[in-house]
């Protein structure tokens, strides 16, 4: 099934959290989608997100549980409904993640039930294949790989339709899993990318805080008019 993951990043509100499910709530009751569709607001707004759509958290910890002050562990996400769980995303990895503590975190999150979506990908001028052939090393516990090139996330740029079937065939190859793209895919780009061979869902940080805009983006790929 094609996915369909809207990452709010560290922004939003309560207000903001319950105005999108609610508009989420009631397109999915005139076109259910046949997309799965994956709202991953911050951990706070988790509860208040409920709905015919799916919910998933930014991040999670190694641990089950314990003295970790101000972290969130892989069960209290799925007690607070999340199906889902990014890891290893870029912004996280820049801030020091490492590979070994991504694979970690997913091991966890699937024994807490969460179906988890490890980010790969390079940063601007690097190789493609060096970098994320070590990435890749540490997945075994992913359920879908997110391949997001870092230079795309957030400024506009992707890479050519080309790249991106080379480069999730690449990543096929080698984990046999289904992956994601993302990186400053909006309205506009949104229906083509889902067409590439290779390509199993998107995943759509600034551009999936505007509900009408997500709703727009999830219809464009569904064909709905
Ligand atoms: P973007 O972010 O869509 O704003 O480029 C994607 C991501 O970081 O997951």
């Amino acid at each position: 099934m094609f996915t369909i993951i809207a990452n709010w990043k560290m922004n939003g509100s309560f207000e903001m959290a319950v105005d999108y499910a609610d508009a989420l709530a009631e397109f999915y009751e005139a076109n259910p989608p046949s997309s799965k569709v994956v709202i991953c607001p911050p951990a706070p707004y988790l509860v208040l997100m409920d709905g015919p759509f799916a919910i998933g958290g930014q991040n999670c910890h190694s641990a089950e549980k314990g003295a970790f002050t101000g972290e969130v562990a892989a069960p209290l996400l799925a007690d607070c409904g999340c199906e889902y769980v990014l890891l290893g995303h870029s912004e996280r990895r820049a801030a020091g993640e490492t590979d070994q503590e991504i694979d970690q975190k997913a091991k966890a999150a699937q024994l807490a039930g969460l179906k988890t979506i490890v980010c790969v990908g390079e940063k601007e001028g690097e190789d493609f294949a060096r970098v994320v052939e070590r990435q890749l090393e540490f997945v075994d516990y992913a359920d879908f790989v997110a391949y997001e090139p870092v230079w795309a996330i957030g400024t506009g740029k992707t890479p050519t339709a080309d790249e991106i079937e080379q480069r999730h065939n690449f990543i096929i190859d080698k984990t046999s899993k289904p992956v994601i793209y993302g990186g400053s895919v909006n309205s506009e780009n949104a229906e083509d990318i889902s067409k590439i061979a290779g390509v199993s869902g998107l995943l759509v940080g600034g551009a999936s805080l505007d509900v009408e805009n997500f709703i727009e983006m999830i219809k464009s790929v569904e064909n709905m008019q």
